[in-house]
C-alpha cells in the first residue's frame, strides 16, 4: 500500500576486479556489465559530485519517501553523492555498484559507517529474501536491466516497503544529463515497475527528470 504522506496517488497509464579498500563491509559479487544504455564512465565521476544536481534531485524528497527504513538499498550508488547524504537516516544501507571503480572512488571521499559497499549488478543481489525494507536509486534506471533489477528488488525487500526511482526522464529538455535517447520515459519505468508487481504511488515528469515512488 502507498504511503498517505506521498499525497498523490498514481493512476496506471497504457503506455578487472580490483579491490580498493580492505574494508569488511565491502562486499564483490559480480562483474557484468553493460545490460542497460551506457555505464557511467568512472573517469568522468567529479560530475557526480558537483553540488549543482541537487537542482535535480534532493535528499529531502527521497527521504520523504523512505522513511525510517532499516536497511536500505541503493542500486548504482557511484561516488556515493547521494549515498553519503542518507547515510545517517538508516542503521543499514547497501551502495551497490557494478564498478568497482566507483567504489574506489566513493572510498577516497570516505565511507560512513552504517554504509556497506557491494560490488554486484542491480539484477544479482548478494541479499537474502525479504532482508532489505526499502530502496533507492538516482540517475541509474537507464543503466541498469530494467526488468531484472525490478524482479530481483521483489524478492529482496519485504512487504510494503517503498521504492524511489529519479532519473533522466526521456521526455526531458536534454539540457543537463544523459542524451534523450539514452533515457526511459516514465510511462517504461512504471510499467516495468507493475509487471514486476510493484503498486506505483506517484509518477511525475519534472522539467528534466521523473520521481517515482512505488511499493512493494
Ligand atoms: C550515473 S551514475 C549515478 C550514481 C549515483 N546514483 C548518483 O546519483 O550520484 C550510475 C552508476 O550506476 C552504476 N551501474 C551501471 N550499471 C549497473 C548495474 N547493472 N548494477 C549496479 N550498478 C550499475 C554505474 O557504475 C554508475 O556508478
Amino acid at each position: 500500500m502507498c504511503s498517505t504522506a506521498v499525497g498523490v496517488v498514481y493512476t496506471p497509464v497504457n503506455h578487472g576486479s580490483r579491490l580498493p579498500f580492505d574494508r569488511q563491509n565491502h562486499i564483490v559479487v559480480t562483474h557484468k556489465i553493460g545490460m542497460g544504455f551506457h555505464t557511467f564512465d568512472p573517469d568522468n565521476a567529479d560530475r557526480l559530485e558537483d553540488a549543482s544536481r541537487f537542482r535535480f534531485c534532493s535528499r529531502e524528497e527521497l527521504l520523504g519517501v523512505l522513511g525510517d527504513s532499516q536497511h536500505l538499498v541503493d542500486l548504482g550508488s557511484g561516488t556515493g553523492f547521494y549515498t553519503r547524504e542518507l547515510a545517517p537516516f538508516f542503521p543499514r544501507l547497501s551502495a551497490v555498484d557494478i564498478q568497482p571503480e566507483m567504489h574506489e572512488l566513493f572510498g577516497e571521499r570516505g565511507v560512513p559507517d552504517s554504509v556497506e559497499l557491494v560490488t554486484a549488478s542491480s539484477d544479482d543481489l548478494p541479499f537474502g529474501p525479504g532482508s532489505a525494507d526499502a530502496a533507492v536509486s538516482t540517475m541509474t534506471i537507464h543503466e541498469l536491466p530494467l526488468a531484472e533489477t525490478l524482479a530481483e528488488l521483489q524478492g529482496v525487500l519485504q512487504p510494503e516497503s517503498p521504492v524511489v526511482l529519479v532519473d533522466w526522464s526521456a521526455d526531458g529538455r536534454g539540457e543537463a544529463g544523459p542524451p534523450l535517447a539514452e533515457r526511459h520515459p516514465l510511462s517504461t519505468v512504471t510499467q516495468a515497475l507493475e509487471n514486476a508487481g510493484f503498486t506505483v504511488c506517484r509518477a511525475v515528469d519534472r522539467s528534466e527528470t521523473f520521481f517515482i515512488t512505488a511499493t512493494r
